[in-house]
Parts: C-alpha cells; sequence; structure tokens
C-alpha cells in the first residue's frame, strides 16, 4: 500500500492493509516521510497491534508505504516484518513477491560490508536500491530490479525525495488508484476503493513514478506508457474475492500461479532440485529405510499421492497414517526414518501431536506446510513451504495442489540423493512439472462443463468416487470437497473395493465419478464402471484430452489434457473441485464457510 498526497498518510495505509490482510496477515509495518524525515513502525502478528503502536506514538507524514505480510523467507518477526531500509535509514521498501537470486545478491553486497537486519529475501532490495542511488529514486530502483530475479511488486520511498514514491511490478500485482491531488498504490483493488474507483493497473515489466499530482507510467526499460483509467464497479466485498463470488472459487482460479509460486527457485535446467530449507545429514537419505507421512483431512489425501509416488520412485516403504490415529498408536517409527508431516495451517492439533511423537521415536521431522513460522514449521527438523499464499476458504483447494508439487519436489530431492533415479528421469518428470500451471489453466477453462454437470448431482443425495492407485487418491479428494461445501453424502473407495459391499447403495441414477488418468488399470477401472453401469449408475469419468474410448463407457465425461501419470493428480482433482463448488452454488450454501467445520482445527 502507498499514498502520496496533502492527507495524513498512517491511518491511510493502516486501512489499506486492513482491506488486504485476506492477502497476508502474519505481521506489518509502515514507512512514512515527514518532509526529510523518514520513519518505520513495524510489527509481528495482526495489523491491530501496528494500529495500537501508532495510535501510542503517531507518526506525522503525508508520504508513506505499508506491507502486511505473508511469509515465504523469515518467521514472522519485528525484524523480517516489511518495510525493510537500508542500512542509511533513508530509503525504505516494501516487496510483495520472492526474489530467487536473494542469497547470492545477500553475499555480494555482504562481500562490499552490506548488514542485513532480517532473514528475508526482501531486504536485499532495500541494499540494492541505496547502492544505486545517484539522486534519482526512479533511476535507482530501475537499476536495483535488473540486478534482481524472480516475482516482485516493490513501493520504495525515500527521505531524500519526499513526496515521491517509485513502484515497479514483475508478476506480483500493483494497481495505481487516482484521487483529487493524491494516489495510491495497492497489491489489490479493496484498498483503493474508499477513496478512489479510478484505477490504472501496473503492467508487467513496468515501473510507475508516483506524487501526489499523478502517477507516470513507463516500461523499465524507459519507454512512456499512455494508460487510460479503468471505473471500478465492485463493492469491497468482492473486490477482496477479486469479482468471484466466493474466496473457494478464487482460490480454485489461484492455482495456477500458486503452483508457479512453489516451484520458483526449486527447480533448475539439468534436472537440479533446490530445496534450501531441508538439510538431511550426509548419509541419512541412503541408508533411509522407511519414509511416514502424516496428516489430517485434505492433507492426508495430499499424503496418499506421496506415498505412490516416493514408493513409485524410491522403492522406500511410505507409511501414509491418520495424525489422529498415529498418535494413539505404538508406531514402528524410529531413527533412521524420516516423518512428513503435511499442514496447510500447521497449527492441526493432531498433526502436532503426531509429530512430536515421531520426533520422540528419533524420526527426523520434515514439515510440508503453508505457513511460514507455524507451530508446526518451528518443531520440524527440515521444511518444504508450499507458496499458496493465504487460504480463506475452509474447503483447501490450492494448499493441496502445492502439496502435491511439494511432494514432487521432494521425491525428485530424495530420489536424486539416494542415487535411483537416471538423469533423463529427472529431466522428464521436471519438464512435467513445468507444464502443470499452464494445464491448470486449461482445466480451468473447462469449468462451464462441469458446472452443467454439478446442477444434475446437486438434485441427488449421494454420490461415489472411485479410483484406482493415483486416481483413488484423487478420488478421495474430490469427496472430501463435495461432502464438505455441498452436504450430499459422498463416499470415495478403491474401484475394486465397490463390489465388496457398496455396490449395494448404487441404484439407478446414482452419480458415480470414475477417475481414469493411469494406463496400467485403465481397463480394470473400466470394469468397474461397467458395474455401476450395470445398476444404471449416472457415471462421469475423470478422463484425459486423448483417451478415445472412454465416451464409450461413461455417460459424462471431464477431460484434462496430458501429463506424465504420475502428476496426473493435479489437473485430475481441478474438475472434482469445481463440480464441489458448483454443487454447492446450485444448492446456495455457504461455501466459504460451510456449517461445523473450522479452517484449522486446532482442537483434538
Ligand atoms: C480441507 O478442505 C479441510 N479444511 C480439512 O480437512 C483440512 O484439510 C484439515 O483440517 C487439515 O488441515 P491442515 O492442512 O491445516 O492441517
Amino acid at each position: 500500500m502507498g499514498y502520496a498526497g496533502p492527507r495524513a498518510a498512517a491511518p491511510i495505509l493502516i486501512d489499506g492493509l486492513r482491506r488486504l490482510e485476506y492477502r497476508g496477515y502474519d505481521s506489518a509495518g509502515v514507512a512514512i516521510c515527514d518532509g526529510p524525515r523518514l520513519a518505520v513502525r513495524k510489527a509481528e502478528g495482526k495489523l491491530a497491534r501496528l494500529a495500537e503502536l501508532l495510535e501510542d506514538d503517531p507518526l506525522p507524514g503525508t508520504t508513506g508505504i505499508g506491507h502486511t505480510r505473508w511469509a515465504t523467507h523469515g518467521v514472522p518477526s519485528d525484524q523480517n516484518a516489511h518495510p525493510h531500509t537500508d542500512p542509511s535509514g533513508e530509503i525504505a521498501v516494501v516487496h510483495n513477491g520472492i526474489i530467487e537470486n536473494y542469497l547470492a545478491l545477500r553475499e555480494e553486497l555482504a562481500g562490499r560490508g552490506a548488514v542485513f537486519t532480517s532473514e528475508t529475501d526482501s531486504e536485499v532490495l532495500a541494499h540494492l536500491v541505496a547502492e544505486e542511488y545517484t539522486g534519482d529514486l526512479l533511476e535507482a530502483t530501475r537499476r536495483a530490479v535488473g540486478r534482481a530475479r524472480g516475482a516482485y511488486a516493490l513501493v520504495v520511498v525515500s527521505s531524500r525525495e519526499p513526496g515521491r514514491i517509485v513502484a515497479v511490478r514483475m508478476i506480483s500485482p500493483l494497481v495505481v488508484g487516482v484521487g483529487d491531488g493524491e494516489v495510491f498504490l495497492a497489491s489489490d483493488i479493496p484498498a483503493l476503493l474508499p477513496h478512489t474507483r479510478d484505477v490504472m493497473v501496473v503492467d508487467n515489466g513496468e515501473i510507475v513514478d508516483v506524487t501526489p499530482a499523478g502517477a507516470r507510467l513507463q516500461t523499465l526499460a524507459g519507454e512512456a506508457v499512455q494508460r487510460g483509467l479503468l471505473e471500478v464497479t465492485w463493492d469491497v466485498g468482492q473486490a477482496e474475492k477479486g469479482g468471484y463470488p466466493h474466496f473457494m472459487l478464487k482460490e480454485i482460479h489461484e492455482q495456477p500461479r500458486a503452483i508457479g509460486d512453489t516451484l520458483t527457485g526449486r527447480i533448475l535446467d539439468g534436472g537440479g532440485v533446490v530445496l534450501d530449507e531441508v538439510h538431511f545429514p550426509p548419509g541419512f537419505v541412503r541408508s533411509l529405510d522407511r519414509i511416514w507421512v502424516t496428516a489430517c483431512g485434505t492433507a492426508f489425501h495430499a499424503g496418499l499421492v506421496a506415498k505412490e509416488v516416493i514408493e513409485g520412485l524410491l522403492r522406500v516403504p511410505v507409511e501414509v497414517a491418520y495424525a489422529h490415529e498415529l498418535r494413539y498408536r505404538d508406531p514402528l517409527i524410529g531413527p533412521g526414518s524420516l516423518t512428513v508431516a503435511i499442514s496447510q495451517s500447521g497449527e492441526t492439533a493432531d498433526t502436532l501431536a503426531a509429530a512430536r511423537l515421531a520426533r520422540e521415536r528419533g524420526s527426523r521431522l520434515l514439515a510440508l506446510t503453508n505457513v511460514v513460522g507455524s507451530t508446526l514449521s518451528r518443531e520440524a527438523d527440515d521444511l518444504l513451504y508450499t507458496r499458496a499464499g493465504p487460504e480463506i476458504a475452509v474447503a483447501s483447494t490450492k494448499a493441496y495442489l502445492t502439496m502435491l508439487v511439494g511432494e514432487y519436489l521432494l521425491a525428485l530431492a530424495l530420489g536424486r540423493e539416494r542415487g535411483v533415479l537416471g538423469r533423463e528421469e529427472v529431466e522428464d518428470l521436471i519438464a512435467g512439472l513445468r507444464t502443470l500451471p499452464r494445464v491448470v489453466e486449461e482445466a480451468l477453462g473447462r469449468a462451464d462443463e462441469v458446472r452443467v454437470l454439478a446442477e444434475r448431482i446437486a438434485e441427488r443425495d449421494d454420490v461415489y468416487f472411485i479410483g484406482r492407485g493415483l486416481d483413488y487418491a484423487v478420488a478421495m479428494e474430490g469427496s472430501l470437497k463435495m461432502k464438505e461445501i455441498s452436504y450430499v453424502h459422498s463416499e470415495a473407495m478403491p474401484a475394486g473395493e465397490l463390489k465388496h459391499g457398496t455396490l449395494a447403495l448404487v441404484t439407478e441414477g446414482t452419480p458415480v465419478v470414475v477417475v481414469l488418468t493411469q494406463g496400467a488399470t485403465y481397463d480394470k477401472t473400466i470394469s468397474a464402471l461397467q458395474e455401476v453401469k450395470a445398476r444404471r449408475a449416472f457415471t462421469v469419468a475423470v478422463a484425459w484430452d486423448d483417451d478415445d474410448d472412454i465416451g464409450k463407457h461413461a455417460e459424462a465425461v471431464l477431460r484434462i489434457p496430458r501429463v506424465p501419470e504420475l502428476l496426473a493428480p493435479v489437473p485430475a482433482v481441478v474438475p472434482l473441485q469445481l463440480l464441489a463448488y458448483y454443487v454447492a452454488a446450485t444448492r446456495g450454501h455457504d461455501i466459504d464457510q460451510p456449517r461445523n467445520l473450522a479452517k484449522s482445527v486446532t482442537v483434538e
């Protein structure tokens, strides 16, 4: 958030950040210019803490920048909160995104005597702007980002140029709001709406020079850009949802970006995988005798995929256990094993207890989690953060997909270290991973077909999901989404299990969703489909675009773009997320806050 105008900046920044808190809420800060004086206030925790600080000790000044954080590098703390300043304290920056080459830049700058006060990637930007500063903040910022690689919406102020704000965009969103004699900058539209509806979107690779008089847009190469103002008609609630009716649908559509962010800086050309917060001791991976995966709910379903993938690639046994079961069992967990605890929130009580039990038994603990600084992340030996960003809807979607991506990365890293994966195999999988944002985007483009199908299923009281192997794991997740938000009774099971009992429940018109992406079990799964069809079920298949046969078997087909079969759960779950969403929407339920559920289950 940024403001340049005649009014006191602090209250405007705080109000704007409050409207952006759905994007991140683990710490916050502001930097405000009062003439040639630049002052910074920042605090760990909810924005309210910062607001209290400013109430007790107000900051004068009419030009300022602010930030509410969703940590990616460095736990939530006063130190790691933004804004970050250069050593002179004359330049302050706030940043949204990930600087991929931050470690190399830190070393280079430290080599010239720079001292860093935080663990963040973002702080290097303040040092770079200062190093490039020769009297013009715009040129210094342009040169500074020229040395950074990655994604950034970056906003900069300097006490040397009060009244001026410079901002630049590469991937992460940035918008400008133009008022009467004042200009606003923000990551998203909700922060602007109380002041103006005249908005200008900053495009990728553009830099904007802001003073109270207006905003000048240029490309990073220096060409002037003329762009008209858009008039925003959304109300604030709509704007927070990015124009989507629910956070869940917004988060489903954020998945291509979330996958891209989770891959950023972690897969290298030539087949390398970099997991910079995983530090297995030498020889540990080669001597691994068992891997345990523990979690609850959707995270457990991600664990089912991890089992298939890691066992398939590494030939090491993987035990997947519900955390609420594992914690009361006497599991054969011991030194020499690795336990992967998966949790979006990192605060689920059962998962924490199971993780602690594993550690007590001498197992090494890796946390696959979405919240930097969460309890689970603080208790783990190794960390693999998914980068889905804050997930507001109770029904988890983008966090689930990024958990899968995290698992593929982990399997590749373990496989390479164990020396069981050939170069070609790794390169093929990495090539496949790189296609996932596009492939998911394509699958999302078929939402209308799913909506039509959902209207038919919304009339039913029961629906069944089946599949084999990885498809069974996807069926489990599809079924949970359906239950959670549509309140339709739903069950998932391995396709081969149907005829051992549940088939008795299948009658005329009973919807049965069959996931069919795995060639090795394709025919066997078709047999299960035929079994329910023989009982006049309404058969819906999730199948590849190039599957020419499935149309002969299933009444309806939800098609997905082809990827390597091991990666199939990523595109395959998308139509099932949408199916649950549209069934719930057809039934008019409170989709983001379904009855009886909580986003993070912190009690036993
Ligand atoms: C999934 O949509 C649910 N919100 C729930 O099952 C969730 O996955 C489970 O409570 C685990 O949460 P966690 O990933 O935060 O540990």
